[in-house]
């Protein structure tokens, strides 16, 4: 179900994920999401903002958050037992296929809600195979996680520390060209997803990727978060390529919390 109001969710458990990077659980009933949604995380007295969710149970989801400012410095404080409010689950999820060979090609923390995508992609028969980007081996998420879901996982760093030296999209350019992908989806930095969106075109194959614009209402009233007027908080935050290929905006500027524009 859909909770518009927030619904008071207790920190479960919270755990270290990469440098920087840790996944709360908690406890929430019924969420019925869908990977590539993402729910606002409310902390009385501060602020709400919004996460991709990396895994609902049923009773329990699963945050990957990584610390970058006084929101996420807060919620790094908390500890087992603690309440939160959560609004959502809310947005575009990516597309489940059935018996196919899909890609999946997350930046940094945006790999967040991809081992979530695979998982669902396995039980209707697709074949998966995971690319993970980041800045060092220390900043990998989600590597473990998909190894032991039995996912052919491929890493890329920019130092080298682990898997091929260099970015992600490199590694992807490989693969497609080495065998016959059906579609390929993708969550993390604007500029990253853009050069794939761009392969994804020239070699004809589908493409969907997450579009983070600042959030705030979360369901449409704000307006806050538009992308060439298109509201991503419901008209995305998962876009197909050519729809983002063709907004004057994606790869160019974001905006701030004012609507400043911000160039990437
Ligand atoms: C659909 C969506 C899914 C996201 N999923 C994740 C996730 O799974 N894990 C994760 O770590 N982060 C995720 N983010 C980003 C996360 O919302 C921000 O990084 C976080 O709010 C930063 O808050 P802060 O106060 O710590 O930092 P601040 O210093 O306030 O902000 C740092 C940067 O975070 C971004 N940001 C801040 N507030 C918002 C907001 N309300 N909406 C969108 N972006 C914001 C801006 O780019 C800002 O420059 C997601 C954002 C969106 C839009
Ligand atoms: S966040 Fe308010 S309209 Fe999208």
């Amino acid at each position: 179900m859909v909770y518009y109001l927030p619904k008071t969710a207790e920190v479960l458990d919270i755990k270290d994920s990469a440098k920087g990077i840790k996944t709360f659980v908690l406890k929430i009933e019924n969420l019925g999401s869908f990977p590539g949604q993402f729910v606002n995380l409310w902390i009385g007295g501060l602020d709400e903002k919004p996460f991709s969710i990396a895994k609902d149970t049923g009773s329990e989801l699963h945050l990957t958050i990584a610390q970058v400012g006084e929101f996420t410095k807060a919620l790094f404080q908390m500890k087992k037992g603690d309440k939160v409010g959560i609004r959502g689950p809310f947005g575009r999820s990516f597309s489940i296929c059935e018996n196919k060979n899909i890609v999946l090609v997350g930046g940094g923390f945006g790999t967040a809600p991809l081992h979530f995508l695979a998982e669902e992609h396995i039980k209707k028969g697709s074949r998966v195979k995971m690319l993970i980007g980041a800045r060092s081996a220390d900043l990998v998420v989600f590597e473990d996680e998909c190894r032991a879901s039995g996912i052919e996982t491929l890493i890329s760093t920019n130092d080298g520390s682990k898997g091929t030296q260099g970015f992600i999209t490199q590694v992807l350019e490989q693969v497609i060209q080495d065998e016959k992908v059906d579609m390929i989806q993708t969550c993390g930095p604007e500029l990253m997803m853009k050069a794939i969106a761009e392969m994804a075109q020239k070699k004809n194959i589908a493409c969907e990727l997450s579009v983070e614009r600042y959030m705030k209402c979360g369901f449409g009233v704000c307006g806050q978060c538009v992308l060439n007027g298109k509201r991503m908080c419901i008209d995305g935050p998962t876009v197909t390529a050519e729809f983002a290929l063709n907004q004057k905006e994606f790869g160019v500027f974001t905006r701030d919390a004012e609507g400043r524009r911000k160039d990437f």
